[in-house]
C-alpha cells in the first residue's frame, strides 16, 4: 500500500442507477489527519460515495482509492486489510436485530482482532459503551433500542477497533440536541487522538462548520465546493450559498471562535 497517497483519492468517479447518474465525474483528495464533511442536498449521491470508499459500491468508472488499494479491482484479501483499517457509521445504523447491542458494537472486533481475548473484547465494548453514554446495556436487545440508542450503538461500533479513518454518515441526525452536542463532542475527541481521519457527512450545517477542516460539496452529481472551510463557507458560488443560507458568520483568520448563526426573530 502506498502511504505516501492521501487516505481517500477519487479519480473521476461515475455511477448511475439504471437511468439516474447519481455521481457524475467525482475527483478529490481526503486529507490524513483531517476532518472532512461532506454537505449537499439530499439524494444527491453523499451515502453513495462512502459506500464506494467502504467497498460496497463499485463504480461504473474511475477509481477510488483508499490508502492505496483500489477498491473496485483489489482482491478479497486487500479489501479486507483496508477494512480492518477503518470504521462506518452507516446512515440507518445497520445493526444486526439478532445480536444484542453490546455483541454488535463487538463484531468488528471479532472480525478483525482474533488475537483479542473475550474478556478483552468485552472490556472494550463496555468502555465504548460507557463513552457513547449507555453504560450497563451490554444485553439489552437490539430492537428494543430508541432511535438516538441506535444511532450511538452505531457510532460505537464504528469506533471499536480504534481505526485510523472514521466514516460518520449523519452522526447526529434523529438526535436531540443534548446528544447531539455529546456526539460533536466525541468527534473533536477522537479528532485530537494523533493520526484519526474523519469524513462526516452531515445536515446540521453549524455542527459541520464547527467541526470540519475541510469541506467538499455535492450537487447534482459533481462536486461544486471543495477547500477549507473557510474557503467554502466565503464561496460565492450561488448552490453553495444558497445550500449553506447567506447568514452563516465566519469569525476573522485568526480569531477566536466558531461560526454561528443568527438568532431569528
Ligand atoms: N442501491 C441503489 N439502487 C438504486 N438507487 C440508489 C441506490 N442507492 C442510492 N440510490 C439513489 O441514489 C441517489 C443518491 O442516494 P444517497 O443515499 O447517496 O443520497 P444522500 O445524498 O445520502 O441523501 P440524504 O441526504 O437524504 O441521505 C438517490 O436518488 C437514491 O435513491
Ligand atoms: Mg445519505
Amino acid at each position: 500500500m502506498d502511504e505516501l497517497e492521501p487516505p481517500i483519492r477519487l479519480v473521476n468517479v461515475h455511477k448511475r442507477f439504471g437511468a439516474l447518474t447519481v455521481l457524475d465525474g467525482v475527483s478529490f483528495d481526503i486529507p490524513r489527519g483531517r476532518t472532512t464533511a461532506i454537505i449537499g442536498p439530499s439524494g444527491t449521491g453523499k451515502s453513495v460515495m462512502l459506500k464506494h470508499i467502504v467497498g460496497l459500491i463499485r463504480p461504473d468508472e474511475g477509481e477510488v482509492r483508499v490508502f492505496g488499494t483500489d477498491m473496485a479491482r483489489a482482491g478479497e484479501d486487500k479489501v479486507y486489510a483496508v477494512r480492518k483499517r477503518l470504521g462506518m457509521l452507516f446512515q440507518d445504523g445497520a445493526l444486526f436485530d439478532s445480536l444484542s447491542t453490546g455483541e454488535n458494537i463487538e463484531f468488528p472486533l471479532r472480525q478483525h482482532h482474533p488475537e483479542l481475548s473475550a474478556e478483552e473484547r468485552r472490556e472494550r465494548v463496555e468502555e465504548a459503551l460507557a463513552m457513547v453514554e449507555l453504560p450497563g446495556l451490554y444485553d439489552r436487545p437490539t430492537p428494543a433500542l430508541s432511535g438516538g440508542q441506535r444511532k450511538r450503538v452505531g457510532l460505537a461500533r464504528a469506533i471499536i477497533t480504534r481505526p485510523e479513518l472514521v466514516l460518520f454518515d449523519e452522526p447526529n441526525s434523529g438526535l436531540d440536541p443534548m446528544t447531539s452536542d455529546a456526539i460533536d463532542a466525541l468527534i473533536g475527541h477522537l479528532k485530537a487522538t494523533l493520526g484519526v481521519t474523519f469524513v462526516v457527512i452531515s445536515h446540521d450545517i453549524v455542527g459541520t462548520v464547527n467541526v470540519a477542516d475541510h469541506i467538499a460539496m455535492l450537487y447534482q452529481g459533481k462536486l461544486v465546493a471543495w477547500g477549507s472551510t473557510a474557503e467554502v463557507t466565503r464561496s460565492e458560488h450561488p448552490i453553495v450559498r444558497r445550500f449553506l443560507g447567506r447568514n452563516l458568520i465566519l469569525p476573522e483568520p485568526g480569531g477566536e471562535g466558531v461560526a454561528s448563526l443568527p438568532r431569528m426573530g
